[in-house]
């Protein structure tokens, strides 16, 4: 016992090469090559903690959720119902009344546009939105926009991908009556400043989402002291399933909104005159939930959490340092992006070289990189290039991962000449 007690206190906090064997899909080859993953703002991969938890699920504790008497049932509805304790637990929100599973970030802020909009918004109002917005904050706002009369505006970037805070300031008016924004750029990296946004859009009454997707696998999520409205983060980013993500809103506003889908779950007496609701979070949760996913999120809170976001913040910080460094380092490479605050992320062009050819040639060098405009086209509009070549970091990479894109980019570079 003391010997273990002992080994605890001398195992170091962080260890990349011992985290990595948590994840069995980092031992595969491709084309007979070592896998390396650069993709995570893609899709994180999953640690068997989390593969365990799912499987777990099916073999010894499946069945509907809230519906049961029968033993079954309970357990399985006692999990879910941990998991979501786990994941309020995580983001520090009050309580589970404010945590809605959704089949992902993208389904939250449409739940948001959609109900808060359609009861909130008229003619003549405004929405404040950022140049760095994946497409899925963008178009469900246009489309609410649309049906209502309210009109979009948009806070310009700088050459480095920096928030122009300045114009946002100018922007919000009385007429502002939601800002969507989000809290890392999945295309850039930059940070924003979303304490500063929030407070500022409530000082002219305006209600806040922050989409927290790129946020929350490499940052600890405060949605109190952040005082945001709403927030949404997907499960699959964070080392968790996909097809589950969660919604937090304020409690007062998730109250005084429609639901968003109507069907099981999300009623209370159902009568052909008349319906009544159920209580928050279920009055948003219409139909048999994704439970194998909520649970194996939760798994992968206790993941995250376990290694600690403070240790993964400072590994993958010391990352794109060094990974900055090194593409510098490369002729005719020019990074897109590069904002003092920025999470784990390298987007960059080789110069005359397509970046659809730059991913093809690294895949058969066993490197996977994210290729294209990110979901989000209005920020290489602004670049004015249709797109990028993306290495997106995670926990689990280390400076082997790096140099072997180096190195695959130098050859990239020969076979262009
Ligand atoms: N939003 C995901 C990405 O940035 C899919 O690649």
């Amino acid at each position: 016992m003391a010997t273990k007690v002992i080994e605890e206190m001398t195992r170091p906090v962080f260890d990349v090469n011992v985290l990595r064997q948590d994840f069995p899909i980092l031992t595969e080859e491709v084309y007979g090559k070592p896998f390396t993953y650069l993709d995570s703002a893609a899709s994180a991969q999953k640690p068997r903690q989390v593969i365990e938890a799912i499987s777990k699920v099916y073999s010894t504790e499946y069945s509907n959720v809230h519906r049961g008497v029968h033993y079954m049932s309970q357990k399985t509805t006692d999990a879910m119902e941990e998991a979501r304790e786990k994941i309020r637990s995580f983001v520090n929100a009050s309580s589970i009344r404010e945590i809605i599973f959704v089949r992902g970030a993208t389904e939250g802020i449409n739940l948001v546009a959609s109900s808060w909009g359609r009861r909130n918004l008229s003619a003549g109002d405004e929405i404040i939105l950022t140049m760095l917005e994946h497409h899925s904050n963008i178009v469900p706002w246009q489309l609410m926009a649309e049906e209502v009369g309210a009109s979009l505006k948009v806070v310009p970037i700088d050459r480095d991908g920096v928030l122009d805070i300045d114009t946002y300031s100018n922007l919000l008016s009385d007429k502002t009556k939601f800002v969507a924004v989000t809290h890392v750029s999945n295309a850039l990296g930059t940070i924003l400043p979303v304490t500063e946004l929030i407070r500022l859009a409530h000082e002219r009454g305006a209600k806040v989402l922050v989409d927290g997707c790129q946020a929350a696998p490499h940052m600890k999520i405060d949605v109190r002291s952040l005082d945001a409205d709403f927030y949404v983060l997907s499960g699959h980013k964070i080392y968790g399933p996909s097809g589950i993500g969660i919604l937090y809103g304020k409690e007062k506003l998730l109250e005084a909104m429609p639901p968003y889908q109507g069907g099981e779950e999300m009623i209370d007496v159902v009568t052909f005159d008349k319906t009544t609701y159920a209580d928050l979070p279920f009055k948003f949760e219409a139909g048999t939930p994704h439970i194998a996913g909520a649970i194996g999120m939760g798994a992968a809170v206790n993941y995250i959490t376990a290694v600690g976001l403070e240790n993964i913040a400072a590994h993958e910080n010391d990352l794109l340092k060094y990974g900055t460094n090194k593409l510098k380092g490369i002729d005719s490479l020019e990074i897109v992006g590069q904002a003092p605050e920025k999470a784990a992320i390298l987007s960059f062009n080789l110069t005359g070289v397509h970046p659809h050819d730059v991913g093809t040639i690294l895949d058969r060098e066993g490197i996977a990189v994210r290729t294209g405009h990110h979901c989000a086209q209005p920020v290489m509009d602004y670049f004015d290039i249709a797109s990028t070549v993306r290495a997106s970091l995670g926990l689990y990479n280390n400076r082997s991962d790096i140099d072997a894109l180096v190195a695959a980019l130098e050859r990239v570079k020969e076979i262009f000449g």
